[in-house]
């Protein structure tokens, strides 16, 4: 440890060496009640590992392919950073999710911080059957952390998808496709020694062929279910673009007769889970993004709901499952979307505001005006309808079209050049120039000042208002100790916790200047 101290609340132990705390469980108990939450202990023991007899290897090879079939699973909710937390589990199971995945957790931090692992994790013993994934590029730490989760899930999932920069510097996520060796090792470890089936979700290689190839490594290796993203690891951000369904056709084709394929991109109508059943022949369907925006799209009945109905009922998920300020915001933001862009006021609220009860207040005074806009726009509503029926009966969409639709009903979200935003006002409807013209005439009526001092004023009160988020926005949490975090810190973390783990994790980070990716010291430090 070079007698460095770790962070406060850092529990540096190894595996296997930390005394078991006996007030702590480490599984959920048979006769618990189903919605009872559970959290990972801080302090836990792993014993000696165990090589599973070929029989237990057999057994997981079929357990997904068993269980998706006798339960017939077909809809699955993506594993989701911050957004598949349990409320939001919970909340799609309700609406037709079968299958829930955790957000990413770093295996590293889990097993080796014990503040991390508490509160990466909240279960239920309601929310099954359901798979924790980790990202990890050691065999050791990976197989680790698989073991600790023994006893809460029923799947583990190496991340193989994560095409972000952090990724990249922490070598994990898409950026490991490039060792497929390493990957297969920490596969077939997890194989051996962890009692649970182990998947990956992948994304699909610029070349078919390449694709293919990875696959059926992984399924050599000891996989037991893929996920593909039909997306290449360029396609992110703005180059995000529509996922090749075609090229998930190639995988299932390739080992689907080996392990059950699951099909990942573009799912954003009711309708479009057959479809892409259909196109790729995978077995079920994995959506992340047409869940955040719509969380009924897997219920065909329910479909178009009102957007302030949808976030009240997923606040009441919030509350009784506990969920985190960052992810109830970013529920908000997005099932609210459409319905915020029109209402500037209530979208800056949801970015600043912390309590539950806040968000509740801003759900409600979003259903006052959405009623009201629903009230006087009720042949549009119908209009929206008939549209939405005809997407899902397979009509070809236009995402110009649909996001043109009224604001209060539930529908994707589109990544739309700036010049297409422009274009979408519904018929008859003003643009967002004319309407902000239009308040400040009226501000400048009552004010009774000129329309110059009025925008003046404006501009004055939104300032205040920005300088007040930015306050906020300059030093968020760290991401492990909740203090302050540096600003543009590659870690999201303060800096003492900064520098533990990037030493740990030999990463560079330039705003805190840790350079222990590039400059690795001499002699490196145990553990
Ligand atoms: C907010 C957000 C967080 C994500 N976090 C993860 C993650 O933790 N692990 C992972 O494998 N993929 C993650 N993804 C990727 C999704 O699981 C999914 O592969 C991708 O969004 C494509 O599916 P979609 O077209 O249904 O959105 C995330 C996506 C989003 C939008
Ligand atoms: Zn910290
Ligand atoms: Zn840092």
């Amino acid at each position: 440890m070079d007698g460095e101290t770790a962070p406060e609340g850092y529990v540096v132990e190894k595996c296997g060496e930390s005394e078991a705390n006996e007030e702590e469980q480490t599984t959920i108990p048979e006769n618990v009640d189903p919605l009872q939450i559970f959290r990972m202990p801080k302090r836990m023991t792993l014993p000696e590992k165990q090589k599973n007899s070929d029989e237990t290897i057999e057994k997981n090879l079929r357990f997904w392919k068993e269980t998706l079939e006798n339960q017939r699973i077909t809809k699955v909710l993506a594993p989701m950073v911050d957004q598949s937390e349990l409320a939001f589990r919970m909340f799609t199971r309700k609406y037709g999710a079968q299958l829930t995945f955790t957000p990413m957790i770093h295996a590293h931090l889990f097993v080796n911080d014990g503040t991390y692992r508490r509160n990466s994790l909240a279960l239920v013993k309601a929310d099954r059957p359901l798979v924790v994934q980790f990202c990890a590029n050691k065999v050791d730490t990976f197989l680790a952390a698989c073991r600790l989760v023994e006893d809460v899930c029923d799947g583990v999932d190496l991340n193989l998808g994560c095409p972000q920069m952090v990724a990249k510097r922490g070598r994990y996520g898409s950026w490991l496709q490039d060792e497929v060796d390493l990957i297969c090792e920490m596969v077939s470890a997890v194989r051996d020694y962890c009692r649970l089936p182990i998947s990956c979700k992948i994304r699909v290689r610029d070349d078919r062929q390449q694709t293919v190839e990875y696959a059926k490594r992984l399924v050599d290796a000891g996989a037991t279910m893929l996920t593909v993203h039909g997306r290449t690891r360029d396609m992110k951000g703005a180059e995000t673009g529509l996922a090749d369904w075609s090229r998930i056709r190639d995988v299932v084709e390739a080992v689907g007769s080996r392990v059950p394929v699951m099909a990942n991109g573009n799912i954003q109508f009711p309708g479009d889970v057959e479809r892409c059943m259909q196109a790729t022949g995978a077995v079920a369907i994995m959506s992340a993004e047409g869940l955040l925006y719509n969380p009924l799209i897997f219920d065909d009945a329910n479909a178009h709901v009102d957007t302030w109905k949808i976030a009240a009922e997923y606040l009441e998920y919030a509350k009784k499952f506990n969920a985190g300020t960052s992810a109830i915001r970013a529920h908000v933001f997005r099932i609210c979307h459409h319905s915020l862009l029109e209402y500037e006021d209530l979208r800056m609220r949801v970015s600043l505001e912390h309590r539950i009860e806040d968000f509740e207040n801003i759900v409600e005074e979003l259903a006052k005006r959405a009623k009201s806009d629903a009230e006087a726009g009720k042949n549009r509503e119908v209009e929206a309808r008939t549209l939405f029926e005809n997407i899902r009966n397979g009509i070809l969409m236009n995402a110009i079209e649909v996001s043109k639709q009224p604001h209060w009903i539930s529908k994707p979200y589109f990544r739309l050049k700036e010049v297409a935003k422009e274009s979408i006002v519904g018929e008859g409807e003003k643009t967002f120039r004319e309407k902000q013209k239009e308040k400040l005439a009226q501000t400048a009526k009552e004010m009774g000042v000129s329309m110059k001092q009025a925008r003046k004023r404006e501009r004055r009160q939104l300032s205040g208002a920005r300088i007040l988020e930015a306050k906020k926005i300059k030093f968020p949490p760290c991401a492990r100790c909740g203090q302050p975090a540096g600003q543009g810190c590659a870690n999201s973390k303060c800096k003492k916790c900064c520098r533990y783990q990037s030493k740990h994790e030999l990463l560079d980070c330039k705003p805190h200047r840790y350079l222990f990716a590039s400059q690795p010291p001499a002699v490196s430090a145990e553990n």
